[in-house]
């Protein structure tokens, strides 16, 4: 266990090793709250986290592979016996598998089932297993806060409107996981709407990470504001919302 009093809080950032999840584990890690970077390859995971240590975080890797129930566990076991509670759960790993990403033709007709299974996988089932699983210790937490990380690629509003700046980007099985995801959060939202856990979607931008490719607007420095945002949300804040650095997107 380390140190988890700086400001009374630990976050668990899934996919953390890199990309936005590492970002978002940076951003939280600043405001002194003690970040665990899941990773399924650990070194990856330990050599993020000695990265942000080197910058003065409090942080620590842990071996994690979204998909495996027995990773959910081991999570759940580290979460209870090293600090009794969990105040922030990130779901950020996620994958887009589909080659036409980005600027290709819609290619719904023949998506291979395979690629819509393995999608749903990992960026749908296993951030919903593993919110169950780490439930009661995020009970736990004064107040937790639970943060699925979608995608605006998730919005069936702007992509059934032609003049939305998304209406040519259809990945079938990315944009149907994300918009999947979105209904967990609203169903888990209403659910926990009389305790103190909030949950939301972020859309955190498209952003240069290995997913968001070269030409994407937005530095990966600015890529985990709003998970970060969303995982420190006041009291008084959004719960069941579909947020982009604190403006709300149509679902
Ligand atoms: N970049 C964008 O423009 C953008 C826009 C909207 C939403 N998002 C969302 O933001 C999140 C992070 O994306 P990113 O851009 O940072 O992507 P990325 O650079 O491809 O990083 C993805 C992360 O997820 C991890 N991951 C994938 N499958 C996993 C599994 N089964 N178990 C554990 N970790 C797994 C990867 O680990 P490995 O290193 O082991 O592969 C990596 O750490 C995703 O949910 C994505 O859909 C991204």
């Amino acid at each position: 266990m380390i140190d988890g009093k700086r400001n009374g809080k630990v976050a668990f950032i899934t996919g953390a090793n890199r990309g936005l999840g590492l970002e978002t584990a940076r951003e939280l890690g600043k405001q002194g709250i003690v970040v665990i970077l899941g990773a399924r390859d650990p070194e990856k995971g330990e050599a993020a986290a000695a990265k942000l240590r080197d910058e003065g975080v409090t942080a620590e890797g842990l071996g994690f592979d979204v998909t495996k129930s027995q990773d959910h566990q081991k999570a759940y076991e580290y979460f209870a016996k090293n600090y009794d509670r969990l105040d922030i759960l990130v779901n950020n790993a996620g994958v887009l598998k589909e080659s036409q990403a980005g600027s290709g033709p819609n290619q719904t007709s023949a998506v291979p089932l395979e690629i819509l299974r393995e999608t749903f996988e990992t960026n749908f089932f296993a951030p919903v297993a593993l919110t169950q699983k780490l439930l009661p210790v995020i009970r736990k937490a004064p107040a937790g806060r639970i943060v699925n990380v979608s995608s605006i690629l998730g919005s069936l509003t702007l992509h059934s409107n032609p003049n939305s700046p998304i209406y040519a980007f259809k990945t079938f099985a990315y944009d149907a996981s994300k918009a999947a995801l979105n209904a967990f959060t609203i169903h888990l939202a209403h659910e926990l709407r009389d305790s103190k856990i909030k949950v939301n979607s972020a859309h955190p931008g498209w952003v240069k990470t290995e997913m968001g490719g070269p030409n994407a607007p937005m530095e990966p420095s600015e890529g985990g504001k709003t998970s970060a945002q969303l995982a420190t949300v006041a009291d008084d804040g959004p719960n069941g919302g579909f947020l982009h650095l604190g403006q709300p997107l149509p679902w």
